[in-house]
């Protein structure tokens, strides 16, 4: 990415590779923030993560008020033409200066002759903006998701689509999870307001707290020496489904980034020994960085949790952990990008991996020994279906009931769905070895 210093041409070029380049969100603005003054950090990300949230609404706006089709090598152009347009429907910012300075920004990009493209258009959105109301328009432009995902979810949730296309588009709240080994929710609550950060407790988990905005993890009263950690509410509620008591050797099979493992050794400190398993490299480092910052230990390996001939000591496990790779389209809200690099294809390819997993690792479960399966995926392809063939394969595995706090009754599980307060969607079946 070019050097530029302006806030819109930093955002436009960030939209441009996310959304025409394929590349992931969180790494594009990582770098694009490292361009950017500190004061700009704010408008850079809150701009990055609208229009890649709104992109679809947004395109199909300009494509009305454009007299021809942005050509694709200004595409460039055309996210910055986003960047205006996202700004003047949906942030309190003086119309005239978000005018100007979206104008301004075409210097930046190199493409000085689109100054006055960029001009005429924002200035034709402001004399019509009453044409642009969202009633009647196609709802992949209404809810802006790809038509695929709204006719899934349609599918899926004939009953609930609305609301959760509505919530993947809402602004992701941050969620703490409280180490009670080391604080009480009152005591935090009362650390935070001393540092002058406001925050609710979170009903879902009894050890979540809400923020009221987000901020830095590096400002967050004992977060590098694991007092607190960043984890949605539906995310704690796995470990705490895991039944975990001293003396019980646990695997997490899908571990990295290690949020569900630093929790259950915060559970549990007298486990015997909780192994820790990811397939990927990167990723496995990140599960160490995560057990260093929080003081704790456990065995990690990089490897393929489906294949144990490659990497279990042949000693079962009394719990496992599969926390499944999957579509993650409960948590669009938190990854808006989702929304445009996911295919039809990966779902197929998941619901494999999943299928390759559930029977890889159910061998591995001691006698009454337990196995919680998590997704963060709405799909049932992804998450009933699964454990209806496991129960079909198995007939010494059969359904461990789990508390109605965890979400709607499936016909094997529990599913939460997305929600506007900022709830993931997210999958929980618990089976057991008789
Ligand atoms: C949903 S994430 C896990 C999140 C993690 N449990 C946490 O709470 O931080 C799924 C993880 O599964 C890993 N994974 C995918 N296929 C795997 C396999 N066959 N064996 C082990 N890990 C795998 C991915 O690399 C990814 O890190």
């Amino acid at each position: 990415m070019s050097q530029a210093k302006n806030p819109r041409t930093i955002a436009a070029l960030a939209i441009l590779h996310v959304v025409f380049r394929g590349r992931q969100l969180n790494r594009v603005l990582e770098h694009a923030l490292d361009q950017a003054n500190s004061e700009n950090r704010g408008i850079i990300t809150e701009v990055t993560y609208g229009v890649v949230r709104w992109f679809w609404l947004l395109e199909h706006e300009l494509n009305q008020l454009l007299t021809r089709p942005v050509r694709r090598k200004d595409q460039d152009v055309l996210c910055l033409l986003c960047v205006g347009l996202y700004q003047l429907k949906f942030l309190r910012i003086p119309q005239y200066a978000c005018v100007s300075e979206t104008v301004d920004a075409t210097a930046d990009l190199g493409k000085p002759w689109a100054r006055g493209l960029v001009n005429a258009v924002l200035r034709k959105y402001l004399s019509s903006e009453d044409q642009f109301r969202s009633n009647g328009l196609p709802d992949d432009c209404r809810y802006s998701h790809p038509q695929w995902i709204v006719d899934l979810i349609k599918q899926e949730w004939p009953e609930n689509w609305e609301e959760i296309l509505r919530a993947n588009n809402c602004r992701p709240k941050m969620t703490l999870r409280l180490n009670v080994n080391k604080t009480g929710v009152s005591e935090y609550l009362d650390l935070l307001k001393e540092n002058h950060i406001l925050a609710s407790v979170d009903q879902t988990s009894p050890v979540a707290l809400q923020l009221a905005n987000r901020i830095c993890v590096e400002n967050l009263p004992g977060f590098s020496n694991g007092v607190v950690s960043v984890q949605s509410s539906a995310s704690q509620l796995a470990a705490l489904s895991m039944e975990l008591a001293p003396g019980q050797r646990v695997l997490d099979a899908c571990s990295a980034p290690g949020g569900k493992l630093v929790h259950m050794l915060e559970l549990e400190p007298e486990l015997e020994e909780i192994v820790a398993i990811d397939i990927d490299q990167a990723r496995t480092a990140e599960i160490v960085d995560n057990l260093s910052r929080v003081q704790n230990d456990a065995q990690v390996i990089t490897a393929d949790a489906a294949r144990p001939d490659e990497w279990w000591d042949g000693k079962p496990f009394d719990r496992i952990l599969v926390d499944a790779p999957c579509s993650a389209l409960g948590v669009v809200s938190k990854h808006p990008d989702i929304k445009h690099h996911r295919k039809p294809a990966d779902i197929d390819q998941v619901v494999e991996q999943q299928r390759h997993l559930l029977e890889g690792l159910l061998p591995l479960l001691n006698r009454n020994g337990k196995l919680l399966y998590t997704t963060c995926s709405i799909l049932a392809r992804e998450n009933d279906s699964q454990i209806e063939a496991v129960l079909c394969n198995h007939p010494n595995i059969s359904i461990d009931q789990l508390p109605p706090s965890l979400g709607h009754q499936t016909r094997f599980g529990r599913q939460r769905l997305q929600d506007d307060a900022g709830g993931d969607g997210f999958y929980y079946a618990r089976l057991k070895n008789q």
